[in-house]
């Protein structure tokens, strides 16, 4: 395999694709919606590499232990992971504290290889596991008014060194439209390379959107709130002109300080070409449909 591992992993770790193949296949044969085939292109079929190990989880964004890439590597396992809830609440059927180990319980966990591309115009190829996000809410039950869904981190003074500094207004916030958060691609990750996800990368439990920004994956998720109106998002309040609230990868849409037309890959090398950047992050095939009428420059 092409896979560079870290030690200690499994042999049966180093079949990321066959696995998900199977899932899909097996979802595929039951006709569940054709989930399959939406699936089918855009998300798996196209062999991608993952990212080292050691890539994904000591070049990391976590501004609430600091703002270097570093920092949250060296910082964040001052983070106490264990016990953790997280609130559901507002137009759901069952709103309460849901203890993560419960909600493991009922998800059942699956892998998915996903491109990663931070706004700031570098990116990686990550095997995150976890589950749908979809699931989760069903699991809550969404009620018919909800049209939008908040998300909120934890806020831990104590064990955030960089929640000192007002880079930006704490606790970290995003939100999606419904429909984006109901997608399939739609991911909450509670691992990386079948480990339990390191604290760095978000644990217990992360959202992942691959086909917007990395900055609408939030991380340490304590609070999911179903809303009718669009939630505050913490780049966006910190940065209107910058940040819009939808985030889609748009290699064609600039960000007013530099291009997104290209990206830098992680971990090859610092003379490394750049690569060009799709639109939606390459799952435009999936996820376009979302956004039909839209004019995707003012709606950034
Ligand atoms: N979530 C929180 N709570 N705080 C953050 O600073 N950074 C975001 C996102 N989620 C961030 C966050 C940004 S800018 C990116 S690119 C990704 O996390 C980085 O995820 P990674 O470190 O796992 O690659």
């Amino acid at each position: 395999m092409a896979y560079r591992w870290k030690n200690d992993l499994r042999d049966c770790d180093v079949t990321p694709e066959a696995h998900f193949l199977n899932r899909r296949q097996i979802i595929a044969g039951a006709g569940a919606l054709g989930l399959g085939s939406i699936l089918g292109q855009g998300a798996m079929a196209q062999g991608l590499e993952p990212n080292a190990f050691e890539d994904i989880t000591s070049y990391c964004n976590y501004y609430e232990f600091g703002t270097g890439k570093d920092d949250p590597s060296r910082n964040a396992g001052a983070l106490t992971t264990s016990p953790w809830s997280v609130k559901i609440d507002g137009m759901v059927d069952k709103p309460g504290d849901y203890a993560f180990e419960d909600i493991q319980k009922a998800m059942s966990t699956e892998e998915r290889i996903y491109r990663f591309r931070c706004v700031e115009a570098w990116s990686m190829v990550v095997p995150w596991n976890g589950f749908e996000l979809a699931d989760l809410l069903n699991m809550a039950g969404v009620k018919s008014s909800a049209k939008y869904v908040a998300f909120q981190t934890a806020l831990r003074p104590d064990e955030m060194p960089g929640v000192r500094f007002p880079v930006l207004d704490w606790p970290y916030v995003e939100g999606l439209r419904m429909d984006e958060a109901m997608h399939p691609l739609t991911f909450v990750a509670t691992g990386i390379y079948g480990r339990d996800i390191p604290n760095q990368n978000g644990a217990p439990l992360r959202l992942v959107v691959p086909w917007k920004y990395g900055f609408k994956s939030i991380k340490s998720i304590v609070r999911i709130t179903l809303t009718d109106r669009e939630p505050p998002t913490a780049w966006n309040k910190a940065n209107p002109r910058e940040y819009g609230f939808y985030s889609n990868v748009n290699p064609e849409v600039d960000h007013p300080r530099w291009s997104q037309a290209t990206e830098r890959v992680i971990g090859g090398g610092f003379f490394a070409k750049k690569q060009p950047t799709q639109k939606f992050n390459g799952y435009g095939e999936e996820v376009a449909s979302l956004y039909a009428g839209m004019d995707l420059k003012k709606n950034f």
